[in-house]
């Protein structure tokens, strides 16, 4: 399965804070937005992927990330020259796909929970048609929405819808099979001028081939939209991560569990980082028995 990072957009709703940077690059507490939903990619499985962004910002994400290898991943870049709507990852994103399954997530989408990587690899692996991931949240007008019969099947999906039929919203994770590449080439753009992925997803449904998993209560998924959104995403990531003593989203530590680096590349990459509480902690992962705890 190959995976695309969308992080694109103009972020607006941040100014003036992205009038200088891209919404995606800003801290969430001790690390850049964009390795939360990075994380969840390499958690799945995924070492290939392609992150798409803005003509201005793509610099930036290469000077973050560089071509990936340090990570154990293959990372390519690609520009989307203006939002023209979420499913254009996959016009844009054609050839790095091929022939594979695809998961998409958004750059800003922040995802936490128990039994994540698990949950993850198991729908990766399979796969027929597309699974999206539900959460319920109390204002679904803001989302894309997902309606489940009484069988927990999928019957309806609703882009922002005035009056929600359900509470579930559909997160911006994504999971597809190869037909998402000539779907996506065959939507229009909506009345507000986008592709979207709500557009991509009723396919999927109207094809009976797609699936909504649920994120259950125990699952924390953040928003970063507004000032106020962000500031309390980052106080969460920093509740759990000084309660604990772990990190959440620390590529580092999640490349070294999944096997895509060694301990002494572990080491290299803390060394790197410096004298900083997060370089400390990508040092101490990289010490024998530092990984007794399995990774979920
Ligand atoms: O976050 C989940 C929601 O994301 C879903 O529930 C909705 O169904 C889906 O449409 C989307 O809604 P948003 O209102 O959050 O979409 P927004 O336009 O804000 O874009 C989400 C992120 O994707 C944002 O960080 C910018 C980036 N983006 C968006 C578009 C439309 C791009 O990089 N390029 C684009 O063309």
């Amino acid at each position: 399965m190959k995976g695309i990072v969308l992080a694109g957009g103009s972020g607006t709703r941040l100014n003036p804070i992205t009038v200088g940077v891209s919404k995606q690059l800003l801290p969430v507490y001790d690390k850049p937005m964009i390795y939360y939903p990075m994380s969840v990619l390499m958690l799945a499985g995924i070492q290939d992927i392609l992150i798409i962004s803005t003509p201005r910002d793509l610099p930036g994400f290469r000077r973050l990330f560089g071509d990936g290898s340090s990570l154990g991943l293959s990372i390519s870049y690609a520009e989307q020259a203006s939002p023209r709507g979420i499913a254009e990852a996959f016009l844009i994103g054609g050839d790095h796909v091929g022939t594979d399954s695809v998961a998409l997530v958004l750059g800003d989408n922040i995802f936490h929970g128990p039994g994540f990587a698990r949950l993850l690899q198991r729908n990766a692996r399979a796969l027929h048609g597309c699974v999206l991931f539900g959460y319920e949240v109390t204002d679904p007008h803001r989302y894309g929405i997902g309606e489940v019969d009484e069988l927990g099947r999928l019957i309806s999906l609703e882009e922002k819808p005035k009056r929600p039929r359900s509470n579930r919203a559909v997160t911006g994770l994504y999971f597809y099979d190869n037909d998402v590449l000539d779907i996506a080439r065959d939507i229009r753009p909506s009345p507000r001028g986008e592709l979207e992925i709500t557009d991509v997803n009723r396919v999927y449904l109207e094809r009976g081939a797609a699936r909504m998993v649920d994120l259950g209560r125990g699952f924390a998924w953040l928003d970063t939209g507004t000032h106020d959104a962000l500031l309390t995403a980052g106080q969460y990531i920093q509740t759990l991560e000084h309660r604990q003593g772990v990190r959440i989203a620390c590529l580092e530590e999640v490349a070294l569990r999944m096997g895509y680096i060694d301990r002494e590349a572990c080491w290299e990459l803390g060394q790197g980082i410096g004298n900083t509480r997060y370089g400390q902690y990508v040092r101490q992962m990289a010490a024998p028995r530092a990984l007794l705890r399995a990774i979920d």
